[in-house]
């Protein structure tokens, strides 16, 4: 079967991939907004919790789904949920996990465009705010509008074509010549670079804030240590109440589970497919656990203590209350503005977002890419065309509408908050009760050098993760689907981004179809073959 002989590397490469994965965007800019504003320190309880219970349940879940796979030399969701599921009706169901990638990919990448055109903007130095701090802010609005289009719909302006295009053509040239390259040789190789260049563009950011020196703003005089304390010290939501009130609030631990999903990239099926390129007896265990720990780590040791800090030692409260796109673009540039030697910073900091938003797009492109192979038998070449032509046209929706960034929006709305929590059940209902968490739970501990305990198949997968996320999805429902359910039938942008997402959803339904029948065959022989397998071991 096409495609189905690659591999990855080493053991540290598919560890670096999946980090280089789940590492991004939402590191670095969401959790620090996340976390100030749903109690600091006390959001780390709930945060804590939704990891162990909803976020590593899952991700064990995807890896294990994904080595399952590799058995077979499957490697899309569809096939993958087809075998293990025993019905073809899983085929459908595993659609789900190509299309949340790639809507994510449609606006994911045209942020990644920003972060470039930031760090080559600091590089060259053409990012000045003047020298009225009364007017930085202003001034950083007006760099980002101009980056991202933000005030006005459209693709052409005053009669030229935005600057937003061209940085966005560079992106995916990026994106597509890395993906065209493989997964070891082009995944693997780009991440086994890029972490650790990301480690040290972040670390010598992070000793550059921490040893900043108090800032006088005219009005009050203020240090790092008291923008740590903004962020981290335990504080209630609302003005008055006990911090141990954080505890009791719904929208909290909504916030905390919406983060772990969207930072561990679970529940998307794009694991599902990186795990299914490892070697049939490597470890999953400890190399999964490895990667979310590495994640965790960005997240809030680095994440956590860059980006708020600085933007309270130089703007206080107000400046360092915005939401993520806020603090990102529109923060940081006046905090470089303040900082001693700025630019040289400003360029690491972008320049580090940009390799971390790259390594989490590859991720969402490659289980589309394998997906094409497997269903039309096509090579690399024919399936990264078809992909790069469907994604550019969702891109240029995106660009076209990014006014209030609307479009960006939608898409995040239905895939990356509603779209994950129910794939994400489905997955995991699919491996604990359809396919068997005894059977799931040998998959995994085949060649595992950390033996995952037995418990979180049999009981947390099967009835913990389930009821959890089923919580999680009413109550989210429950707060926020109303507002996108009526602009949806107001008509403009939101019905057009649902319109987008149906379409590709027709897409991708059209191909399993088409896939339906080879899988069949594959399946049902190899199937025999390694039931006959497993029985004599026993
Ligand atoms: N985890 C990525 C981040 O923190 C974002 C992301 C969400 C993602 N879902 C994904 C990346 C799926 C790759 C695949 O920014």
């Amino acid at each position: 079967m096409a495609g189905s002989r690659e591999h990855w590397g080493t053991r540290l490469g598919v560890i670096l991939a999946v980090a280089g994965s789940a590492v991004g965007l939402g590191n670095f800019l969401r959790f620090p907004g996340q976390a100030a504003a749903n109690g600091g320190g006390m959001f780390m309880i709930p945060y804590f919790c939704a990891l162990l219970l909803l976020g590593i349940p899952i991700c064990w879940a995807e890896w294990t789904m994904g080595k399952a796979g590799s058995r077979l030399g499957f490697h899309s969701c569809p096939a993958i949920l087809g075998h293990l599921g025993g019905h073809r009706a899983w085929r459908y169901v595993g659609a789900f996990g190509l299309l949340m990638p790639t809507v994510v990919y449609l606006y994911y990448v045209v942020v990644e465009s920003w972060c470039l055109a930031y760090a080559w903007s600091y590089l060259r130095g053409t990012i000045d705010l003047g020298s009225n701090p009364a007017e930085y802010g202003q001034r950083s609005a007006a760099v980002f509008t101009s980056f991202s289009g933000d005030d006005a719909d459209g693709l052409v302006f005053r009669g030229g074509v935005h600057v937003s295009v061209y940085l966005w053509l560079a992106t995916i040239a990026a994106n597509f010549a890395l993906i065209y390259r493989g997964i070891s040789k082009g995944i693997e190789k780009f991440c086994n670079i890029a972490m650790p260049i990301m480690l040290l563009c972040a670390l010598c950011v992070l000793v550059r804030v921490l040893t900043l020196p108090a800032f006088d703003d005219g009005s009050e005089t203020r240090t790092v240590l008291a923008g740590l304390g903004f962020m981290w010290n335990p504080k209630p939501v609302q003005e008055g109440a006990s911090t141990w009130s954080v505890l009791g609030n719904p929208k909290v631990w909504l916030a905390a589970a919406g983060q772990i999903f969207f930072t561990l990239s679970v529940g998307f099926g794009v694991i599902v497919t990186y795990a299914s390129y490892l070697k049939p007896k490597q470890d999953i265990v400890l190399s999964a656990t490895t990667a979310s720990a590495t994640n965790q780590f960005f997240e809030v040791c680095l994440g956590g203590l860059i980006t708020i800090p600085a933007a309270f030692l130089f703007l206080g409260i107000a400046g360092a209350s915005k939401g993520t796109f806020g603090l990102a673009f529109n923060t940081l540039p006046i905090v470089f503005q303040h900082m001693p030697a700025g630019r040289l910073f400003g360029f690491l900091w972008f320049f580090m977002l940009f390799l971390a938003a790259i390594t989490s797009s590859l991720s969402l492109l490659q289980p589309v890419i394998a997906f094409l192979e497997e269903a039309l038998n096509i090579g690399r070449r024919a399936s990264v065309t078809i992909l790069a032509v469907v994604t550019a046209s969702g891109n240029l929706f995106v660009i076209y509408f990014s006014r209030n960034l609307a479009a960006l929006d939608t898409l995040d709305f239905w895939m990356a908050q509603v779209g994950i929590l129910i794939f994400g059940a489905l997955e995991v209902l699919l491996l604990a009760w359809v396919f068997g968490a005894r059977r799931g739970h040998q998959v995994a501990s085949v060649g595992a050098e950390l033996r995952p305990p037995r418990w979180m198949f049999t009981v947390l997968m099967r009835f913990v993760t389930p009821a959890l996320l089923l919580v999680v999805l009413v109550a989210w429902c429950s707060f926020n689907v109303r507002g996108y359910i009526d602009a949806v039938r107001q008509g403009g942008v939101a019905a057009y981004g649902v319109v987008v997402i149906l379409g590709l959803l027709a897409f991708f339904l059209v191909l399993v179809r088409i896939g339906d029948r080879r899988w069949g065959a594959v399946a049902s022989s190899a199937q025999a073959r390694s039931e006959a397998g497993t029985e004599t071991r026993r």
